[in-house]
This record gives C-alpha cells, structure tokens and sequence, in this order.
C-alpha cells in the first residue's frame, strides 16, 4: 500500500470515529441511563433547605461542606427544598425571590465543584393531604423553576416531589406527573427529571407509576429504610421508635436476602420498564448501635451498585449524617462503608 493511500486511511478512520462519537454525544443528551451514571454517588444535603425555615432543623448549608463533599469522592449532591414554605398560597403562586437566590447559590456551590446537583419539591405535607386544592399551586412552583433554570448547566436535575403518599394516589400522582414533565420540557428540553412512586417512593409500588412513554430522559427514584426498625429506632418523628432503640443490624444470610430481594425486584422492574433507577435516599439514624450500622450502609450501598443503581445516602451532617459539625470532621468509618477509597 503506497504511503498516500494509507495517510488516506487514517484520516477517513479518524473521521468515521469523530462523527461517531459525536452521535453518541447526541444520543446521550436524551439518555437517562447517562445521566443516572452521572449521580454515581451522591449524599442528601438534608435538613437544611427542606425545613421550615433553613437553620430551624439546625443545619445552614456553608460553602465548605461542598468542597467536603467534592473532596471526599463523592459526584452529586441531593439538595431537598421546601418549596410551599416559600411561595405564595394563590395565584399566581409566586416564589420568594430571596429564598430562590439561596437555592441558586447552593445549586451554584455544587455546579462549580463540577457535582451533580438534584433539586426537588420536598415536605410539600399540604398536598399529600389535599391534592386537588393544591395541584395548581405544585405545577405553578414547577412552571417557575423551569423557567428561572433553564439556562442552567444540564447538571442540574430536577426532581419532581419527594415521597408522594398519603391522599396522593397513584392515579393523581401519575396525571400530574405528566402534567408537570410536559410544563417543564417547554423551556427545558434535555434537562434530567427524577420521578419516584407513590407509598414514600416505595419499591413495592413500582408497578403502578406511569410514565409518559415518548419521555425517555426519566430516572425513577426510590427510596430504602428497611428494617424500618433498625434505620429509625429512636427518630421522634417515627411513632413508637424508642421502643426499637437496640434493634441490631448482623447481617445474617436472611437479612441479606431481604435486601437483595427487594432491590432485585426493583431493578427487575428497571430493565423491563426500560428506565434507570436511582436510590435517592438510605440511611440509618444516629441511635442505632454503630457498628451495625456500618454493616447495614455498606451492604445496601455495594448491592445497589450491583445493579447499577446509582444512590444518595440520607445524609450529610444531621441525625442520620457522615459529618460531624460539631467536630468539624467525618464520621470517617460510615464515609468509608460509602465511598471505600476515600482519603
Ligand atoms: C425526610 C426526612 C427524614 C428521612 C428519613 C426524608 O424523606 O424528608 O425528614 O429524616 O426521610 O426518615
């Protein structure tokens, strides 16, 4: 072959390869699955934003803790936010300037630290309890959002409302669901959306979240306690969970299976609905006995990457938290059970 032709060679592969690839980076601003690899791992910045007023829980976000969390490994941080607390009772439902100003700075704090950062509409109780009086006012706070971001870096996903239960049914949450999707993709085409199902965003209720079929960039989020008794023995808001203090995680063979099983039935429902899975929320409260709280975390944290769930512990530094703030430092031994090759 003379030297020409095989000059001629190279460069025709070199451009099959450039186009490929830029197919595939087309391909990939519509793929759920690349973004959920994207979140890879990722904590719940929680009890700050979400609660009635930031501080009131004890917890005011500081620059610092996302250079922690950058610096400790992890690729995305779940920010819950308590919208309703922030937005006017009727129409036109506008929300807080100052309180939004906030949400953009943390939003900020993590973009520029190259994190995922998930938004959500989190402890919205009003509409768990009355959801037809306050539709309207959730898809106004959405119709805002969408808007306010959609210049935003596609870092950014929105989530569209944490642990639907209680008078929200499922034939209601999957209707505004599609409401919701459909206001936000006017002004954001591409940009990743979590949707969880009802029951607390339940496994077992899987099978009846309905997703708008010709919307392929969805991640489906749920969330894992089990045994209840053992995450939340002594948290005040769960109902007799004194009663539970000393209930011990072993890990025996039937523990186990518990877990796998129940997490195998949810990525079963992922491969056969064709949507990737993102654990949004596990964790144990800080009155469980320790070590089997390591043991339980880094159980539930390998399985789910196992099956390609991509996940975000319940959360930073809090009562179920990794980061004593107080100390100014990592419960070193619980960061490890999640991000093992942490400094
Ligand atoms: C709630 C938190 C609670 C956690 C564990 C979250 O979804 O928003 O307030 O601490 O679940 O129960």
């Amino acid at each position: 072959m003379s030297m020409k032709m095989i000059i001629f060679l190279f460069l025709f592969v070199c451009l099959v390869a450039q186009s490929c690839s830029a197919q595939q980076q087309e391909m990939d601003m519509y793929d759920a699955y690349y973004w959920n690899s994207l979140i890879g791992r990722g904590v719940n910045l929680g009890n700050a934003l979400e609660a009635p007023i930031e501080c009131d829980w004890g917890v005011r976000l500081k620059e610092e803790y996302f250079d922690l969390i950058a610096e400790a490994g992890f690729d995305s941080i779940r920010i819950p936010v308590r919208w309703s607390a922030h937005t006017e009772p009727d129409s036109p439902y506008s929300i807080e300037q100052q309180f939004l100003a906030r949400v953009d700075w943390a939003v900020n704090q993590a973009l520029s630290r190259k994190l995922v950062v998930i938004i959500n509409v989190h402890h919205y109780g009003e509409m768990l309890d009355s959801p037809e009086a306050h539709k309207e006012r959730f898809l106004a706070i959405w119709k805002q959002l969408a808007r306010h971001y959609k210049d935003y870096s596609d870092l950014l996903y929105f989530e569209l409302l944490n642990e639907p239960g209680g008078n929200l049914t499922s034939t209601l949450w999957n209707e505004y669901v599609t409401e919701a999707i459909k206001i936000i993709r006017e002004d954001n085409p591409i940009r990743a959306i979590i949707v969880g199902p009802t029951q607390w965003n339940s496994i077992s209720q899987l099978n009846n979240l309905k997703l708008p079929h010709n919307e392929k960039n969805v991640i489906v989020t749920i969330h894992y306690y089990e045994p209840f008794r053992f995450t939340h023995q002594g948290a005040s808001w769960a109902n007799n969970s004194e009663e539970w203090i000393g209930t011990t995680w072993l890990g025996t063979e039937a523990q186990k299976s518990q877990i796998e099983s129940q997490l195998d039935r949810a990525a079963h429902w992922g491969w056969d609905n064709k949507r990737p899975l993102f654990l949004g929320e596990f964790g144990s409260y800080s009155k469980a006995e320790n070590i089997s709280r390591l043991r339980w975390t880094e159980f539930v944290r390998a399985e789910a990457e196992k099956r390609r769930i991509s996940w975000a512990y319940w959360e930073f530094c809090a009562g179920f938290g990794i980061y004593d703030k107080s100390k100014s430092r990592w419960k070193q031994d619980l960061l490890y059970t999640l991000i093992p090759n942490s400094q």
